[in-house]
């Protein structure tokens, strides 16, 4: 039995807005929400607290439904009474705010007993917000969500606001345009744990070392994003430099991704003046320019990452020649050995795709690190997240709708790393 409604159905009825209760419009804003304003979908891992995305969003459609909300989100009739009735509620709670501010009547007079009029102004806030989603940006296809990751003991939270764009269905090359479910799962694994991911300096680092990051198949720039905003809330990072690259080879891939990073950190994080910089830059796994790389990529890097990067049968080996040429090798013991944390879904449609991972690189215990240096896994692991959110692009629909999403975690390094 279906639990979605369409807004013409679910809404307070326009001509009755003003004799509904406060709590009763903020439950049918957040409906609202769930359905033009969806997150990701596999993004919330199983094991741990889910992550909050949207804001404080709480009423979250079952993944049955999944269906059912394409088809509502893309009714245009729907949409356009959504936003007359998002017009409607800003209007009437301007007039309540009024009514208060000029003394005439309190909330309790207007029998709205329960938010305060802090409350008023953030349904405001998020009304207007969501009117902008839905007559603009989503009418175009594109959607701006809101990330929250946090440590577990709570010390810590980095918030990011990305756009996701169009995806171009003449142009399979555009699957960046939008954020996925893997990108999700790592940024929150690193803000969780920093130190797991090699985000941290040991006390017997010299001063002048810096912190190279690069992101491979960075796409909308979530997990760049996370780490150069964790970083700038850990203090062994204080005055300490830090150079994140994120790194794509799509053109409107490319310039989304720069918009977003613009958008999100402050602009002196774009210059060489900060300690602690971000910039973005073309790199095609698939062909590695024999020409010098530019400056951002002439370093090599401690830590590398890439997030649902493995879905062709050649990206393994291109992903390996890539690492070989950027990932830091091994010279000093007292420095922790880079790595390069890659994680991938398990999709039915693309198991050999997946597979090529295992392929291409070893494992550990099966290489001798006194032979040459190889890059093997260092250690594998799985991760389950339940399947809700917008299951938007074509190529995890082999998935199955409403069913779990299995990742892998992989952490790759140099085999005599471990000498
Ligand atoms: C499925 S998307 C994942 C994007 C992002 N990491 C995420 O999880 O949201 C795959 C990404 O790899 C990029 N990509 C694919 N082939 C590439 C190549 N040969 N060189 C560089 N990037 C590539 C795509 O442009 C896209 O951004």
């Amino acid at each position: 039995m279906s639990v979605l409604c369409p807004p013409t159905t679910y809404l307070p009825p326009i001509a009755k807005i003003a004799s509904f209760s406060v709590t009763q419009l903020l439950d049918a804003l957040t409906y609202l929400q769930s359905l033009y304003h969806p997150e990701v979908r596999g993004s919330r891992r199983k094991r741990v607290q889910a992550p909050v995305f949207n804001g404080e969003q709480n009423s979250r459609l079952r993944h049955e439904d999944d269906n059912e909300l394409q088809v509502i989100r893309s009714d245009a009739f729907e949409r356009s009474y959504s936003i007359r009735w998002l017009t409607a509620l800003i209007a009437q709670l301007e007039v309540w705010q009024d009514l208060s501010h000029s003394g005439e009547a309190s909330l309790d007079d207007l029998g709205k007993p329960e938010p305060t009029f802090t409350h008023a102004e953030m349904i405001v806030q998020q009304a207007a917000s969501l009117l902008a989603i839905c007559a603009g940006v989503a009418a175009a296809g594109m959607i701006t969500r809101n990330f929250i990751f946090g440590s577990i003991d709570g010390q810590r939270r980095v918030e990011a606001q990305l756009t996701d764009i169009p995806l171009d269905n003449d142009d399979y090359r555009s699957v960046g345009a939008q954020t996925w479910g893997g990108a999700c799962v790592l940024a929150e694994m690193i803000v969780e744990d920093p130190e797991r991911f090699g985000l941290d300096f040991s006390p017997d680092d010299p001063k002048s070392r810096r912190l190279n990051v690069l992101e491979l198949g960075a796409g909308t720039g979530l997990v760049s994003l996370a780490i150069m905003k964790l970083l700038d809330t850990l203090p062994s990072f204080n005055h300490r430099e830090v150079s994140v690259v994120a790194t794509d080879f799509h053109p409107s891939v490319l310039a989304n991704l720069k918009s977003n990073i613009n958008a999100n950190v402050p602009s002196t994080h774009n210059q060489i003046t900060s300690t602690h910089f971000i910039t973005t830059h073309f790199l095609d796994w698939s062909s590695l320019s024999t020409a010098p790389p530019p400056n951002c990529l002439s370093y090599p890097f401690d830590v590398v990452f890439g997030a649902d990067i493995i879905y062709e049968a050649q990206h393994a080996v291109w992903i390996r020649d890539c690492l070989k040429a950027h990932l830091r090798r091994p010279f000093d013991s007292t420095i922790s050995p880079a790595a390069f944390h890659l994680v991938i879904p398990l999709r039915p449609t693309h198991t050999f795709e997946s597979s090529t991972v295992e392929s291409v690189f070893l494992k550990a215990s099966d290489v001798d690190p006194n032979d040459d240096a190889v890059l093997v896994i260092l250690s594998k692991e799985s991760i389950t997240c339940d399947a809700h959110g917008d299951a938007h692009g074509d190529y995890t629909r082999g998935q199955g709708l409403g069913e779990d999403v299995e990742y892998l975690y992989y952490r790759i390094g140099w085999s005599n790393a471990r000498l």
